[in-house]
């Protein structure tokens, strides 16, 4: 479970979020919706630990972000996967070797990796490019290894920022599915997104964010 308490995060003098409270159950499917500068990438890094609130509190699964350590934060993370809006592959490494990362770091054992890595490349239908490197790629194709990346750890959360802004509608749609399946296993997923064809499509719960606070629920 996700609870966010009074979160405020100041850029400066730009109040990027302004009192949220929210809370997403476990296994729930959220859109986080609002135009571009509401402040979606901004709760979405928070939520990952990747960034500090000003002030408030977020509790994930119970435990307080701002009171966790290093090291516990590093291990809550290997149970969230993050699809990062402007990717974050790494250049140097091949297509395989940036989602088998995500997976090297719990110290699984190398079989297990490769069989992994293999599945979620075939799940976003990029096995073909797994030796790649990222700038070799399209975007849509360097956004599709952002989403295996972040599905490959089998995520109890899974966090998605605009995961298919590079998207085509074929493309959107197979992701959307692939989203809903690892939902229907049990992750908490929530996806940010001002796309209304995604928000159109679904029934899942969505918030709407606009300067930084929360003006609608439905
Ligand atoms: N690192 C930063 N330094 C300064 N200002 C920032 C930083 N990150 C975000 N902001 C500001 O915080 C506000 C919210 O930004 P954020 O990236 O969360 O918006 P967004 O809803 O994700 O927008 P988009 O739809 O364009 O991705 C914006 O006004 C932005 O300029
Ligand atoms: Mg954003």
């Amino acid at each position: 479970m996700i609870q966010l308490f009074h979160l405020y995060k100041n850029f400066g003098p730009n109040i990027a979020l302004n009192d949220i409270n929210l809370r997403v159950r476990e296994g729930e499917f959220v859109f986080v919706s609002g135009p571009s500068g509401a402040g979606k990438t901004t709760l979405l890094r928070l939520i990952f630990g990747a960034e500090r609130p000003t002030s408030g509190h977020i509790l994930i699964n119970g435990i307080n972000l701002n009171r966790i350590s290093r090291l516990k934060l590093d291990l809550l993370r290997r149970k969230i996967g993050f699809v990062f809006q402007d990717f974050k592959l790494l250049p140097a490494k091949t297509v395989f070797e940036n989602v088998a990362l995500a997976l090297e770091v719990t110290g699984e054992r190398r079989s297990l990796i490769r069989k992994k890595t293999r599945q979620s490349l075939k799940l976003i239908g990029l096995v073909e490019k797994e030796d790649a490197y990222p700038l070799e790629l399209s975007g849509g194709e360097q956004q599709r290894v952002a989403i295996a990346r972040a599905i490959v750890k089998d995520p109890l959360i899974l966090l998605a920022d605009e995961p298919t802004g590079n998207l085509d509608p074929d493309l959107t749609k197979d992701i959307m599915v692939l989203f809903k399946s690892i939902h229907m296993k049990g992750a908490t997923v929530v996806i940010a997104t001002h796309s209304r064809e995604l928000l159109e499509d679904t029934e899942q719960v969505k918030i709407f964010l606009n300067r930084g606070r929360i003006f609608g629920e439905r």
